[in-house]
Formats: C-alpha cells, structure tokens, sequence
C-alpha cells in the first residue's frame, strides 16, 4: 500500500505523559507506512519510555539532548526542523504546549519547533483539569491562530482514574490528521468528492432491516485516499463499524431513500461522487410502528418496492459519476451494461465470489471500465490503492477546471 506517507520525513516529539507506550505504536505504524520517523524524547518522556524502544522501532538514531555529541542535532541544531514534512506531537504534555505557545527553546524538541516551517499537529494528553485550565485553553487557542493543528484530547478514563477529556487520541486518527495535513496541497485540492459506503438499512418494523453485506471499508478508503490528495471528502455511509476518517465529513444515513437525499444534497456541488455503497434495490413498502409480533403462521410476506436508484438519478452535468458492480457472474459484460444504463463516467466491476477481494476484505481486485469501452484490470492491491487508482481516472474527467 502505497500512502501519502511513503518517503516523508515525519518528527515524533513524544513529551512525558504516561501515554507515552502509545507513541510507540504510532512510531511503528507510520514506520509500517514507510516514513522516515526520527523521534525525539523530552526529558519527561524518557521517564516512561526508552530511546531504545524508539530506535528499535524507526531504525534511525533517536534525540534526547541537542548538546549530545552523538546526536546530529549537535552539529547542526535545525537538521531535523528543515528536514521534516511534518512535526507530531504525541502525547503533548501542558507544560510543552505552554512552552510552544511562548517561543522557548530549552530542549532538542522545542528548538526543533522553534525552527521549523513544516505543518506541526500536536495531539494532547494530561489531566482533564490541566486541559482545562484557562492557561492552558490560551495557550492551545494561541497555537491555533498560529497554525498548528490539535487533535483531541478524547474523552474516557484517565490515568487519575477519573473519566474526563484528556486520553490521546488513538493511533489512526492521528495517521490521518498527519496525512491530511501532507496531501493538502494535493492535485485534488479544492474538488469535493462525494462518497457513498456501507448497506443501506430498510426497516420492516422497528427491529428488523432488510440489508446488504457491505463493511464500509472501500468507500471509506476512497475517501481517504483523496482526502490525502487534498480533496474535501464527503462520507455519506451507513452505520459500520469504522471510525470516521480524521478529515472527512461524515454525514450518517440508514436506509436508501436517507442516502439519495443526502446524496443528492451533497452533490449540488460536488465536482465527483463514488457510489461504493450497496443499497437496498427493495424497500418494505411500509414501516410498521410496532414491532410485528410472530403470530401462529410458519410464513410472513413482506411486500416489497423498488428503491430508486440514487446514481442513475442524478441530474448534474458537471459531476463525475463513478459506480460499482458487485457482481458473481458475466462480470464486465453486467458492468458495462450498468455503466449505459446508469449514465457513469466509470464503472469499478469487481467479482464478489473471489475470497482476497470484495465485502470485508482489506484488498480488492477490480476492473475499472470506462465510457470508451476501456478496461482497466487491476491486480489484487488494498483497498486504498483501488481509491487511489479511481481518482487518478477521475481526475482527467472533472468538468470543472482543475485549479
Ligand atoms: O444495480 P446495482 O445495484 O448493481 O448498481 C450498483 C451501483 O449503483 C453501485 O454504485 C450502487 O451504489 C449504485 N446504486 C444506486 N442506487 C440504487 C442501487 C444501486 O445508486 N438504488
């Protein structure tokens, strides 16, 4: 998987906080996603965690102190401030945000801060009441006019042992607020791209649903992915069990009627819309209030009515309509059938008997059809990289000009 994180030069400060542990695992993971990640422990964090651990992890030196003669930082104190495509904080303590926000630079992360120009993010972790202490709420407001961007706390249990605002945020959340921040100059800026995920939901009565399988998991890729290009991305998706994407605008929906009001919402100006999502093509034609109770009869019928079909019935010229076709048999031939009578841009054809590809899976394996009768195959990859290779062919087709 090839991510707007392959190759950037990525600074983890990590500042005393017993969530230190965690910063280990975004070492790790932003590691896996082949970042140079160089890290630096302030004083407090070298309490709680080992350089060892970090250097372990990142297979690069790790910088406690910038007058240590083994550091590079000794040399040329900014080294790592040019160098970074990005600077994370995380976990953050209050004493380095107040630090921040009044310019010190009495240790090696600081003065990297000091001197950098790059995107900083700065993910807090402390008490609930550090957090809010007037002080502190200045001091996160200061930084913010200044550009640097927070994410979280989240709320939860504490180290203290009370429940309050003060956890750091979890691992991929901040993956995906480092990506946004690196693809924000990307070659969808300024393009909103609509994406649909997840089964619809038609209720027959206030328990039972008539639904697809869909796990949600290639729309919110999609989205991801052009999020890190810079694109705003819209989600309109059923409820899944994935986190929303840091970055991206979620708009809730359940069933199919739910998804085309928000689509076509959404879509008033949009310069693109993905439908990955697998809507109901039935609908009960009523919803009872109560709950149907089972009676005596071994059979139950439940008129059903067509859905309308949410892609087909939207109007804008200046949209780039791209579809899916899930289907088990006559695979390209079903696709281009459905790319005619649906009026798409393109069509993403994937075979759902195939076990690495399609419903829950991580990877996919699709044929992506086009307007001009071309067919695009593609090898099995991760569903981040179908979304990044349906946006390299939507990106030709905007109607809109390209800023
Ligand atoms: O006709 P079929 O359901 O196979 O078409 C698949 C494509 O059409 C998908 O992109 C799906 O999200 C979209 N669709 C729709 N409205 C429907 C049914 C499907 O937009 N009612």
């Amino acid at each position: 998987m090839s991510t707007v994180l392959d190759g950037k030069h990525i600074t983890l400060g990590v500042t005393g906080s017993i969530a230190c542990y965690k910063a280990i695992d975004l070492a790790s993971k932003l590691t896996q996603a082949n970042a140079n990640v160089d890290v630096i422990l302030t004083k407090g964090a070298s309490k709680f965690v080992t350089t060892l651990a970090f250097a372990a992890i990142t297979h690069r030196p790790v910088v406690t102190d910038v007058f240590d003669p083994q550091s590079e930082l000794s040399i040329d104190h900014v080294a790592l401030a040019e160098r970074s495509d990005s600077i994370v904080i995380a976990p953050a303590t209050a004493h380095t945000i107040a630090k921040m926000a009044h310019g010190l630079a009495d240790d090696a992360l600081t003065t990297t801060l000091l001197a950098t120009q790059a995107p900083v993010i700065v993910a807090p972790a402390m008490d609930a009441h550090m957090f809010d202490n007037p002080a502190t709420q200045a001091n996160v407001r200061l930084l913010e006019e200044r550009g640097v961007t927070f994410i979280g706390p989240a709320s939860g249990r504490l180290a203290s042992g009370l429940i309050g605002k003060g956890r750091l945020v979890e691992t991929p959340e901040i993956i995906g607020c480092i990506s946004a921040a690196l693809g924000r100059h990307g070659d969808l800026a300024g393009k909103k791209i609509v994406v649909s995920a997840g089964g619809t939901e038609e209720a027959i009565d206030p328990v039972r649903v008539i639904t697809n399988h869909s796990s949600g998991k290639m729309g919110y890729a999609i989205a991801e992915a052009a999020r890190d290009r810079g694109a705003s991305a819209v989600l309109v998706s059923t409820p899944t069990a994935l986190p929303a994407p840091y970055g991206v605008r979620m708009v809730n929906v359940r069933s199919a009627l739910d998804m085309r009001d928000a689509i076509n919402h959404e879509c008033r100006d949009a310069d693109a819309v993905v439908m990955a999502a697998a809507v109901a093509d039935w609908r009960p034609v009523s919803t009872a209030d109560q709950k149907i109770k089972k009676g005596a009869s071994n059979e139950w019928a439940i008129e059903l009515t067509k859905t309308p079909d949410i892609i087909a019935g939207l109007a804008a010229d200046s949209l780039v309509k791209v579809g899916f076709a899930a289907e088990s048999q006559d695979l390209i031939a079903n696709a281009q059938s459905k790319l005619v009578s649906k009026g798409l841009d393109l069509i993403v054809a994937n075979d759902i008997t195939a076990e690495d590809a399609g419903f829950a899976s991580d990877t996919n394996r699709v044929t992506i059809l086009d307007r001009e009768g071309g067919a695009d195959d593609l090898p099995l990859m991760s569903k981040y990289d179908v979304g990044v290779n349906i946006l390299d062919r939507v990106r030709p087709l905007f109607r809109r000009d390209i800023s």
